[in-house]
């Protein structure tokens, strides 16, 4: 563990929007008083109707959230109408394409135009406030369109990332029972096509098998690739919106109105539909990013991230937009045309802060320094990273080569659940240490507990629980509150449960060791273990999955299956590959097991327990700290899993 500290540049200090001595008061307001710290900084955003009640949240019995709840706004509003008179004709949207020579500027204005004449399509067929839109789309504008759109008119978007399979796509579908679908003929992504519009003709047919009816499909033309069409049904996008009337009235929304679902991969069962609301959400994700990022007038700032994500929804478009920043969209991938793609496009675009995750710095480090030193990157002031723990020798790199000393490393930690950046530096308040993401931000109040629930004080390690609430908060799982308490409020009575475990050290910083549950994290992809091995058993061949996470140089975590056949199969690589392939169609290339072994039976308990810990040591080649087997139903099953492990160092 590196104990190196930075101390934040002189440069970053002066210029800074938050000093230490700053960051310190304000906390401590914010958490001897969030009624009032929170009553101030919730008007940074414009409300129809001021709010008289602030805060009214219970961790307890049924668990209710409610921040702001008699205010009425707009997310749309904030994000682009109260700055047309200010700033029109500044740039709202860069977006950079897959193609290095292909890029488009969109202004205020012009975004106004847009999201307008797309609300009123949307509202012309039939979509009404607290509609479930689905959105599955390629990183182009018309995705921060279809967001705002639905923020217009109310509608409750539910953005699926395009890389997810028509199975995962349906499910999705069904569980919020969306009725309209905005996507596009095919994505683009290093110089592949993704077919989108095809995986949404096959998801539509799986959701209708299951009760629910997609009405229409808007289309969006990206590469005017050949599609199936269901002329009843699809609406080309560049049609509908031509013909659109170019206002559209923001509906007044009451700050507890629902504004996004967004699916998460918990440690059992299907993927958790997330919901975030209307004002607290707002409020926080634009505080975040202005104070974590140092934003200031002006700025280009650029998050790496996909909208299918909540960081793409909270740090490419709700927090930058409200704020009236100038957000960089980008389309491709870190490696394409060159490993020096993002440095090139930080140039271009004079890119100040920039925000990407750590499996892409990995990636990139891999790639070599000439890729990064040949560019310019002058523009740079302010550098982040979010989505897994940051290995010090990452750190470092990011640091020294693309940020060549002088530039702040934010490392953000959050959640889907959090809706905004929870634990992380300020640029100019915070001394560095790689891989920690030091402090709490105001009004969050992280607590260390041990596995039963005692709290742990001073310099400690434990299970991450925040005591209390904070404006940015998921209100519920859509549809199923019951599970919203038993996930996150039932573990340790009263408190959040992150699922995250984390040390504090002797200057009260926290370090994120990662899930102490059964997610992982691959390339800064959530997913849980459950839903990996239940694709993995639906295939004819299978009889048993189990499936761990192992530490993976680029992608943080890899994924390890462990699979008992059915009578008869033969394993080998044969069925490796359509193991593979199965699993990719069943939830989609980023679900891709890494390794595979198979075994003649599971570690389990005398009840049948399979023992976790002992698959992960093996996925590790640690085996020789297995610990106690001797609880096992069957201990010679081990040396069978240690003879064929797949993961020799
Ligand atoms: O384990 C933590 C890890 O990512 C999880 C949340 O994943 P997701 O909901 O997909 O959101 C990712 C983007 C906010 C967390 O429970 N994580 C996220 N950021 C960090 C992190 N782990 C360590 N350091 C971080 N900065």
């Amino acid at each position: 563990m590196s104990q190196k500290t930075y101390n934040i540049l002189k440069d970053a200090k002066s210029r800074a929007l938050i000093d230490d001595e700053t960051y310190q008061k304000w906390y401590k307001q914010s958490i001897k008083d969030p009624e009032k710290f929170w009553g101030k900084h919730g008007k940074r955003i414009d409300w129809f109707k001021p709010y008289t009640k602030v805060k009214n949240t219970s961790f307890t019995g049924k668990v209710a959230i409610k921040w702001f709840e008699d205010g009425l706004t707009n997310v749309s509003y904030n994000c682009i109408d109260r700055h047309l008179d200010k700033r029109g004709d500044q740039v709202a949207i860069i977006w950079e394409g897959d193609n290095p020579y292909d890029d488009k500027k969109i202004t205020y204005r012009e975004l106004y135009d847009q999201v307008c004449r797309l609300a009123n399509v949307m509202k012309s067929n039939g979509v009404k406030k607290g509609d479930r839109v689905t959105i599955y789309m390629p990183m182009i504008p018309e995705a921060a369109y279809a967001m705002l759109a639905c923020t217009r008119i109310g509608a409750i978007h539910s953005i699926v990332f395009g890389g997810f399979s028509p199975d995962a796509l349906a499910g999705r579908i069904v569980d919020c029972e969306s009725t309209f679908v905005i996507t596009a003929d095919e994505g683009l992504r290093g110089g592949k096509k993704v077919p989108l519009k095809h995986n949404t003709d096959l998801a539509i047919e799986i959701a209708q098998r299951n009760d629910v009816t997609v009405k229409n499909v808007l289309v969006v033309q990206r590469t005017a690739g050949k599609v199936e069409w269901f002329a009843d049904r699809d609406i080309w996008y560049h049609e509908a919106v031509a013909a659109a009337k170019p206002d559209c009235k923001p509906a007044k929304m009451k700050a507890e109105d629902p504004l996004f679902i967004l699916y998460t991969s918990g440690s059992t069962g299907k993927p958790k539909g997330v919901l975030h609301t209307t004002g607290g959400y707002l409020v926080y994700a634009s505080m975040t990013h202005e104070y974590v990022f140092d934003y200031h007038e002006g700025d280009i700032y650029w998050c790496t991230a996909d909208v299918g994500w909540v960081t793409g929804h909270s740090y490419i478009v709700y927090g930058p937009l409200a704020n009236g920043a100038t957000t960089l969209m980008f389309e491709g991938v870190p490696n394409y045309p060159s490993p020096s793609r993002f440095w090139d496009v930080v140039d271009k675009h004079q890119v100040n802060i920039f925000y990407t995750a750590p499996t892409a710095i990995r990636a990139l480090m891999g790639a070599g320094d000439d890729h990064v030193t040949k560019t310019s990157r002058k523009s740079l002031r302010t550098l982040g990273s979010v989505g897994e723990p940051i290995n010090p020798e990452a750190w470092e790199w990011y640091y020294n080569v693309v940020g060549g000393k002088k530039c702040p490393i934010v490392d953000t930690w959050w959640q889907t659940e959090t809706g905004g950046i929870l634990i992380t530096p300020l640029p100019g308040a915070t001394k560095l240490k790689p891989g920690s993401a030091t402090r709490p931000f105001f009004g969050v109040q992280p607590q260390l507990v041990d596995n039963d629930g005692d709290v742990l004080a001073g310099t400690t390690e434990g299970n991450l629980c925040i005591t209390d609430s904070w404006p940015g908060q998921m209100r519920t799982v859509y549809g199923d509150h019951e599970r919203f308490i038993q996930t996150y409020f039932s573990t340790y009575k009263g408190k959040y449960f992150t699922g995250d475990g984390c040390r504090r050290d002797e200057d009260g910083y926290y370090w994120i060791t990662g899930r102490v549950d059964d997610v992982i994290n691959v390339s800064g992809h959530r997913m849980g273990t459950a839903e990996v091995e239940s694709a993995l058993v639906s295939h004819d061949a299978v009889s048993e999955a189990a499936v761990v996470g192992y530490p993976h140089d680029v992608k943080g975590q890899g994924i390890y299956c462990y699979i008992t056949l059915m009578e008869g199969q033969e394993g080998d690589d044969t069925l490796r590959k359509a193991l593979v392939a199965h699993v990719r169609h069943e939830i989609g290339p980023i679900a891709s097991p890494d390794k595979i072994q198979f075994s003649p039976g599971l570690p389990k308990t005398r009840s049948g327990k399979i023992m976790r810990r002992i698959l992960r040591k093996i996925a590790e080649d640690e085996f020789s700290a297995l610990g106690d087997t001797s609880t096992l139903a069957d201990p010679g099953v081990v040396d069978d899993l240690i003879a064929n492990r797949q993961n020799k160092k």
